[in-house]
């Protein structure tokens, strides 16, 4: 077991993956983003985020910090952000973080939780669906274990995605991704490892690094020089 884990930490895995067969046995009939609002609506902290009992997530939101390269950063953004547990660790390397969420209820929580945080802020938006007005504004962008919500999956989607993801950095501006890796053997590490590759071969991005821990990926991507506008990528049925 790596040592940031404890063996209580076996509780987080088996309550994520409960709500993740949620996830799946909803989204058929409701949609994604209707599945979402209500696993939050159900559950206060579906993926165990904010519990103290557990010490993987508090660890890996530690890891992916000590990940970024050492320079302070003026606005970053957290696609997917959840409860805001990893927006308020970039919000010790950050002047302002903005966390976006597509479950209102999370975003909700989040804004009770970090309400002492004056550069926090939290938005209900579909990252499929990103206003103009965020373009260029943002010298971090960081996706963590969130693209595989995502219904449809395909490889359209995700290089759409890489490049609209990418139009949101300003040219300086980087993007960390980070997803469950469990070295290839499961059928989301594999999963893990088509979003990270759509995005390292993408023309939006130049690739910096990519490191592998206990049980998750993480790669860095700086945006390409003189890149295209990206159009939004297009909503499909869930
Ligand atoms: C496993 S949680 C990860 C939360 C956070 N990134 C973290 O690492 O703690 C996945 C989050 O992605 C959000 N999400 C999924 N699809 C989304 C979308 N299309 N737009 C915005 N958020 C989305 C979910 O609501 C959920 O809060």
């Amino acid at each position: 077991m790596p040592a940031f884990m404890n063996l209580r930490d076996i509780g987080l895995f088996l309550h994520s993956a409960r709500t993740d067969a949620r996830i799946e046995r909803l989204r058929p009939t409701i949609g994604s983003a209707a599945a979402l609002e209500a696993i939050y609506a159900a559950d206060s902290d579906p993926w165990s985020a904010a519990s103290a009992r557990y010490r993987y997530q508090h660890r890996k939101y530690e890891v992916l910090i000590s990940l970024l390269p050492p320079r302070r950063f003026a606005r970053a953004l957290d696609l997917g952000c959840g409860l805001g547990l990893l927006s308020r660790h970039l919000a010790s390397r950050t002047d302002n973080v903005v966390g976006i969420d597509v479950a209102p209820s999370a975003v909700a929580r989040a804004r009770v939780l970090h309400a002492d945080q004056q550069n926090l802020l939290f938005e209900a938006q579909d990252l499929l669906s990103l206003p103009s007005a965020f373009d260029g504004s943002f010298d971090l962008v960081v996706v963590a274990d969130v693209l595989y919500y995502l219904s449809p999956l395909d490889d359209a989607l995700l290089k759409a995605l890489a490049m609209r993801i990418a139009a949101l950095l300003a040219p300086d501006g980087m993007c960390m991704l980070a997803n469950h890796y469990f070295f290839r053997l499961d059928p989301e590490s594999r999963r893990s490892r088509r979003i990270h590759d759509a995005f390292s071969w993408s023309p939006g991005f130049v690739l910096q690094s990519e490191h592998r821990r206990p049980f998750f990926l993480t790669t860095l991507l700086q945006r390409a020089g003189g890149m295209p506008a990206a159009a939004s990528p297009e909503r499909r049925p869930a």
